[in-house]
């Protein structure tokens, strides 16, 4: 009796040993979290001779989280912040660079911990597929690192900047199939995940896609742009946390390449819509160089320049798709200077239909692919979920069970 007890602990051991998903792999299609704007966590090292403040450490000894880390964000320390977190752009090579003095890493790779959590401590303002996460493994047995994978990047920068992703992309779809017992992969991308995706699926062959993709799953992409991301590079944005001024974060957060890929697309909105008003002048897509000088951020320009041709290639993913997001959320859609005010005034926010960040023709772009592809689009909104909800809605979270479960 011991010695066959010895025998099956021995036995067991060798079996985790060597291919532990062959005693846990699911036959439910595998995901993985691609994430948007904002949805990875970045590591930062320093070796600076030059900080904005004495406050500021020069000197690390290691990598430290910095993204997202509301530990910095306190003022000052955020002003240490923003000096590790900005880019440079370069418009001879049209990339961007770090600060002088600071390395950016994109840690935890094929990990969905990497997207799951923000925050490493997991302090809640940080949690991001959190809930999706939790719902997989608690109700539908996936298990992380197995058949829940992680796809982060570095958000700052845009698809010209992020061709390696692409490339590690395939490989962990190829990876995660081949570890699943050859079960077609499903991706869960959200918000500007979504066009990341597209992108990637448009540069796989249908075979590629046929034998590897079961399915992708976008919540609240932005297939058009958003006139969000003009807000922006205007005034800023406080993520949603109204403890943090919008100003101070804009100096960062208009350095990144990828909120140009996130304007508007000339695709989605007429030449003849005003997205910014003011007494003097109007300004609609054809403006744009303009308004970025206007507002004294001429780089925005050269990143729309640099990103255009992303928005521009609009070829069905190919696949089979799930399209979900929220309607019926007020999202801006015109910034109204009032007569007399200068654009270094804060903006009256004319407001639409959308999710609160994405307008509604931005997330209901998937539509246009219902007659160009024959793999099927599902369409699906949640009146009064905003673009941060949907990754812990319940409705949501069911429709998701209910979607795994099934195909
Ligand atoms: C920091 O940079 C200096 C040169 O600027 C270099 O000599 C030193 O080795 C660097 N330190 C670390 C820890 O990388
Ligand atoms: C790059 O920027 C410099 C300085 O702002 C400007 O003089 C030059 O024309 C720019 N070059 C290109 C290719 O845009
Ligand atoms: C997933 O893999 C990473 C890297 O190997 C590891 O640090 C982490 O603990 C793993 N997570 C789980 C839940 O096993
Ligand atoms: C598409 O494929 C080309 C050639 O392999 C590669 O250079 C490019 O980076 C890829 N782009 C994407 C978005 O995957
Ligand atoms: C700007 O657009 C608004 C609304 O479309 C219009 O009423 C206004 O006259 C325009 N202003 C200018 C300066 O063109
Ligand atoms: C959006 O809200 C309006 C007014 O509150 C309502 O009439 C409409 O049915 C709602 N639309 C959706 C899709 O829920």
């Amino acid at each position: 009796m011991r010695l066959i007890l010895i025998f099956i602990i021995a036995f067991m051991y060798v079996i985790n040993e060597t291919k532990p998903w062959k005693l846990t792999a699911t036959q439910r299609s595998p995901v993985i979290f691609v994430p948007g704007d904002g949805g990875s966590q970045l590591e930062a090292q320093l070796n600076k001779t030059v900080v904005p403040h004495y406050l500021c450490e020069k000197v690390s000894s290691d990598y430290f989280n910095i993204w997202l880390n509301l530990e910095l964000l306190v003022p000052i320390i955020i002003d240490c912040f923003i000096d590790n977190m900005k880019l440079t752009y370069h418009n001879d090579t049209r990339t961007t660079t770090n600060t002088e003095g600071v390395s950016v890493r994109v840690p935890g790779w094929g990990d969905p911990f990497s997207v799951e959590y923000l925050d490493p401590s997991k302090a809640s303002p940080g949690n991001y597929f959190k809930d999706v996460g939790n719902m997989l493994v608690n109700q539908l047995g996936y298990v992380r690192n197995l058949s829940l994978r992680g796809a982060p990047y570095d958000f700052r920068k845009a698809p010209n900047e992020n061709g390696e992703f692409f490339i590690k992309l395939k490989q962990l779809v190829e990876e995660t199939y081949v570890i699943n017992n050859k079960v077609p992969i499903t991706l869960i991308a959200h918000s500007m995940g979504g066009p990341m995706t597209l992108l990637f699926l448009q540069n796989q062959t249908q075979k590629w896609k046929n034998q590897y993709i079961k399915s992708l799953i976008t919540l609240g992409a932005v297939w058009g742009g958003s006139v969000k991301a003009l807000k922006v590079f205007a005034v800023g944005d406080n993520l949603g946390a109204y403890v943090l001024r919008e100003s101070i974060l804009r100096d960062q957060q208009i350095t990144s390449p990828s909120l140009g890929w996130l304007l508007p697309s000339k695709y989605f909105w007429k030449d003849t819509e005003v997205l910014v008003q003011t007494q003097k002048k109007n300004y609609t897509l054809l403006d744009l160089q303009q308004f970025f000088l206007d507002i004294n951020v001429p780089n925005g320009w050269e990143f729309r320049k640099d990103t255009e041709k992303f928005q521009a290639n609009f070829a069905a993913p190919g696949v089979e798709m799930y399209c979900l997001h929220g309607v019926n959320v007020s999202t801006v859609e015109r910034l109204y200077y009032k007569p007399g005010v200068t654009l270094d005034s804060y903006p009256q926010l004319i407001l639409g239909d959308g999710d609160g960040t994405v307008n509604l023709r931005s997330l209901e772009g998937c539509l246009y692919w219902k007659t160009k592809q024959k793999q099927k689009i599902y369409h699906q909104t949640f009146a009064g979920v905003d673009h941060m909800e949907i990754l812990r809605n319940q409705h949501v979270l069911d429709y998701i069970k209910t979607t795994l479960s099934t195909i």
